[in-house]
């Protein structure tokens, strides 16, 4: 994927927690890191993402889900006045437009708690364990107009023991998440 040189800059789009932004922020902080967090939108407020945003010192937004249409063109004008390249959506509990998603130039990506295509959408863990599934992990993937549908940029699986529960096997694909989120928009814009 082509942009221009430089670091590329990232809008996170968070709806809760934000440990995969504060993973995304801890990589763009190391030496001769490829991106920069720049943007934090949130369509919660007083989520612990935004305070992780605000300890970070990164502009953060918090703005309101009244009807997705006024929605966006706000966050579309957050983009634009700050050059964004990329969009991460990281726990985003909202779906986005396929007129946004069709118009908006810049790559939109996403991170999913399970090995898509299988379990796309909500309750991923605990229809892999009901299914006696071997395997779950994460996937990294870009936003299309079919939920959880896009192209994968990176996915990485892990081991579902017999003892596992949907909390224990959330907490393993969590270590996952934070570690291919990063990788993941990195290959975005070198190899992929
Ligand atoms: C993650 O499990 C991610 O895969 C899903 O939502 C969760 C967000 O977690 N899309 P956090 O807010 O990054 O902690």
């Amino acid at each position: 994927m082509e942009k221009s040189p430089g670091k590329t800059i990232i809008a996170v789009f968070i709806s809760g927690r934000g440990s995969n932004l504060k993973s995304l922020i801890k990589h763009s902080k190391k030496k001769n890191s490829l991106f920069k967090i720049d943007l934090v939108i949130s369509n919660n407020i007083n989520v612990k993402g935004l305070q992780i945003a605000k300890k970070f010192k990164i502009k953060n937004y918090y703005v309101k889900y009244s009807n997705k249409r006024i929605f966006e063109s706000r966050v579309l004008k957050l983009l634009n006045k700050n050059k964004i390249d990329l969009i991460c959506l990281a726990g985003f509990m909202k779906i986005l437009s396929r007129k946004f998603i069709k118009k908006y130039s810049k790559p939109i990506i996403n991170i999913h708690p399970s090995l898509l295509p299988k379990y796309k959408g909500l309750n991923t863990h605990s229809r892999a364990i009901k299914n006696k599934d071997k395997y779950s992990g994460a996937t990294v993937h870009i936003v299309n107009e079919k939920l959880d549908s896009g192209k994968i940029i990176i996915q990485e699986k892990v081991k579902i023991l017999k003892s596992d529960e949907e909390k224990t096997l959330k907490k393993k694909v969590q270590k996952i998440e934070h570690r291919i989120y990063p990788k993941a928009v990195i290959k975005l814009f070198t190899n992929y």
